[in-house]
């Protein structure tokens, strides 16, 4: 196991550069499954994430091959149509393959995502949406089974907007037979992206980036070749770096429009940002103002910044009130922030964030991918030596975020983190 160690207190400043979005690069690739042919994305970050879907791909029968950022993917050889619990446990996302494969094939054989820390993840929008288009779902030994001889379209009304529910049933409705309408879809950008590769691949939808979704089937699609956006909340994390350590970083590929809220609530909170030169600018003065958030669907605070925003409102002037509204466990990060000294409490899905003058070093257990950089964040700026246990975590979802710090000036590094002692 890896730890990260961090000594807080040196200034960023530099130029650092984004890397590609987790969320949108996993669903381009599980894309590549309703055509056959040669698939090719560039711009694919480097993630513990990415390898695992490129596993579940080459499990169903395809060809993968990674060089750089640029995937390849034949699905010629694709034959086999089961994502296996092994998989399943280790990626949540991989439920996505779900729609292409009953599409395409006509079967799906997927073990049922579990829950994570962050909350119980259920999939019934995923399954709701399959049983509208004519599937036979049935759940059985942790797995779901759907087959269909050929999908046909109809109305979908989510009940909530679901990222990868939307993104699921986008995928299988782009092959059924008559028009498919999904209502009440997610609109993040990774959503937006997936529908224009579709459309390039030959698939017909309307409304893509809006809460109404038309899509008319078509009988096959040719391959993927598109590169993958920027990672919105890569930038977010950086952007609150930049803030926390007090200098003045370019963050370079940082797209503002897929960040609208999130600027909004850092302006508000004093921090200087600003686009020029085709990068984003971001300072701060030294003690910025609490401000609330509440997390909602996009376009409103993203829930995956929720964590990091923490971090910085532990050191601002006054008192901050965060509600965490789209997962019903997703404060684990504070466990870690008090443990540096930060004052938070817990109400139901609020946390109440003091603002203290300092925060103080400690050993802290990264507990999910977005509380990892939360303590990293925090890490940065405490008195002392900050240590980041269980890293995995953080490498699912940030490519080498360490080393990038680093090259802003932080004092970060990896180490071999002893195992834990056991207590006979
Ligand atoms: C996606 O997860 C992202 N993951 C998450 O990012 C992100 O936090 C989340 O969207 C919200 O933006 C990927 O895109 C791979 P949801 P997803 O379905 O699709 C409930 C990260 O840190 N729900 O939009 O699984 C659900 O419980 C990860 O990068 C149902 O009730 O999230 C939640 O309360 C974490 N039934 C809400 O909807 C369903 O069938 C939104 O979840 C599906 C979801």
């Amino acid at each position: 196991m890896q730890k990260i160690v961090i000594r807080g207190g040196c200034k960023l400043d530099g130029e650092v550069e984004v890397s590609g979005a987790k969320n949108a690069a996993l669903p381009l690739l599980i894309a590549s499954i309703l055509a056959r042919g040669e698939h090719e994305i560039g711009n694919v970050p480097d993630l513990v994430d990415v390898a695992t879907t490129c596993k579940l791909l080459e499990g169903l029968g395809a060809e993968v091959e990674r060089s750089r950022s640029r995937v390849r993917i034949s699905t010629r050889a694709l034959s086999r149509h089961e994502a296996p619990y092994d998989l399943v446990k280790t990626m949540r996302a991989s439920v996505l393959c779900l729609g292409p494969l009953v599409a395409r094939y006509g079967r799906a054989r997927v073990s049922l995502p579990g829950g994570c820390a962050i909350g119980a993840r259920p999939v019934d929008q995923h399954l709701m949406g399959l049983e509208k288009l004519g599937a036979r779902v049935s759940l059985a030994h942790g797995y779901v089974e759907a087959r269909a001889r050929q999908l046909r379209g109809a109305t979908i009304v989510f009940d909530l907007p679901t990222v990868t529910g939307t993104e699921n049933l986008l995928m299988a409705s782009v092959l059924a037979k008559g028009e498919t309408v999904l209502e009440n879809a997610a609109r993040e950008p990774e959503v937006l992206q997936l529908a224009e590769a579709l459309c390039a691949m030959g698939a017909r939808i309307e409304g893509a980036g809006t809460k109404t979704l038309r899509i008319q089937g078509v009988d096959e699609l040719g391959p993927l070749d598109c590169s993958v956006i920027p990672d919105r909340i890569e930038a977010g994390t950086l952007m609150i770096a930049a803030a926390i350590g007090k200098g003045r970083v370019c963050i370079r590929g940082a797209v503002l429009g897929h960040l609208t809220a999130l600027v909004g609530k850092l302006r508000e909170a004093g921090v200087e940002i600003a686009e020029r030169d085709g990068g984003v600018w971001v300072r701060s003065p030294q003690r910025l103002r609490a401000v609330d958030v509440a997390t909602q669907p996009h376009p409103g605070f993203p829930t995956d910044m929720q964590a990091q925003f923490m971090a910085l409102m532990c050191l601002a002037d006054g008192t901050s009130v965060i509600a965490e509204r789209i997962f019903e466990n997703r404060f684990m990060h504070a466990l870690g922030l008090r443990r540096m000294g930060a004052q938070i409490k817990q109400d139901g899905g609020r946390a109440i964030v003091r603002g203290v003058d300092k925060l103080s070093g400690a050993p802290v257990m990264a507990t999910d991918l977005r509380a990892s950089a939360s303590l990293v964040l925090a890490g940065l700026v405490a008195e002392g030596t900050t240590e980041v246990h269980r890293v995995y975590h953080l490498d699912r979802g940030y490519q080498r975020l360490d080393a990038k710090l680093r090259s802003l000036g932080a004092d970060i590094h990896r180490s071999r983190a002893r195992p834990p002692v056991t207590v006979r």
